[in-house]
């Protein structure tokens, strides 16, 4: 099949690509390369097609999307801290530029599955969370994306098949280091023989999801015969960050106490995804433990 992919040079989007690539999938990527790097597809790069575009421009996306079976959207300004200071720019690329997609999806009868996030639920009390727990996003990045939802409902209800995926924290080699990059920055100290730093007490939780399940998420979700849906993609399991620089120090061999520091303004306590929806509507589960993989990396 031919599908397009946008944001494809990205940490989660080149992933994917790949997955699809070995599936024996014709692959196109758009991505205006504004975080994305080339590099990140250079085992595939030739046997893909990609595209040098912004998802904005509508009329020269629309050209590249015309013989294809579906678009998986992963193209999106990523980082919360920068979505204070610039939310027009985010409100563009991220709400604007996704409703080009349903658009030219709707006009051109495609499926289209999309990265949407846990932060449209903000704060919550209770978890695990479940997809019908209300959305209050606590930042402008998470009120694209929960916009970018309303208008995914909307060009449903014209009979588009879209289904968003709600991503919960995501790890793997390649992650862009602003974007929720816990991990990395822990990985990245304790290779120096330095010690975490802990933003706060350590006791909110994290449900940590590892890339290639998020790639997996995506293609059982497009070939799926289900639409018009808003589901988890987390592990349905969360550790506290205190938990995880421990876990990540013992497991180094080395000496070390991690070091508490001031509290993040606006941090989310609880973030731990209840994920039988996506079991129950296209058969996902989540494969890769999150200790499994850092006992291989460090
Ligand atoms: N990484 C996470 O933990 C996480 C969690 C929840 C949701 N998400 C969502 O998943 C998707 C992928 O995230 P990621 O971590 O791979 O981020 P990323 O920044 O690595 O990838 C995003 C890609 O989109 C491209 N892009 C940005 N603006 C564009 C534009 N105007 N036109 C074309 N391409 C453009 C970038 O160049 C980049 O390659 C995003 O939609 C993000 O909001 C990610």
């Amino acid at each position: 099949m031919r599908f397009v992919v946008t944001g494809g040079a990205g940490f989660v989007g080149s992933y994917l690509v790949k997955l699809l690539v070995e599936q024996g999938h014709e692959i196109t990527v758009i991505d205006n390369l504004h975080k994305g790097k080339k590099e990140n597809l250079d085992e595939v790069i030739d046997r893909i097609e990609f595209l040098n575009i912004d998802i904005r421009d509508y009329d020269l996306i629309e050209k590249n999307m015309r013989d294809i079976d579906g678009i998986f959207h992963q193209a999106a300004l990523t980082v919360v801290q920068d979505s204070f200071k610039d939310p027009e720019e985010y409100k563009s690329v991220n709400v604007d530029g996704t409703e080009n997609i349903f658009k030219i999806a709707n006009k051109n009868n495609l499926k289209v599955v999309y990265a949407s996030s846990s932060s449209v639920y903000g704060h919550q009390d209770k978890v695990p969370i479940l997809e019908n727990f209300p959305k209050k996003p606590i930042n402008p990045y998470g009120q694209t994306k929960l916009d970018d939802e309303i208008l995914a409902e909307k060009y449903s209800k014209l009979g588009t098949k879209i289904i968003g995926l709600r991503y919960f924290n995501i790890f793997g080699k390649g992650q862009t280091i602003e974007y929720a990059g816990v991990i990395t920055k822990f990985l990245d100290r304790i290779r120096d023989g330095k010690t975490p730093i802990i933003y706060g007490d350590g006791s909110q939780i994290r449900d940590f999801i590892y890339v290639k399940d998020i790639a997996n998420a995506n293609y059982l979700a497009m070939i799926s015969d289900i639409s018009n849906l808003h589901v988890n993609v987390g592990t349905g399991n969360a550790i506290s960050i205190l938990d995880l620089a421990k876990t990540m120090i013992d497991i180094s061999g080395l000496n070390l106490e991690p070091i508490i520091s001031e509290a993040l303004d606006g941090d989310i306590q609880k973030s731990h995804s209840d994920s039988s929806l996506a079991k129950n509507s296209f058969g996902w589960i989540s494969k890769t433990r999150l200790e499994d993989w850092l006992r291989d990396v460090i």
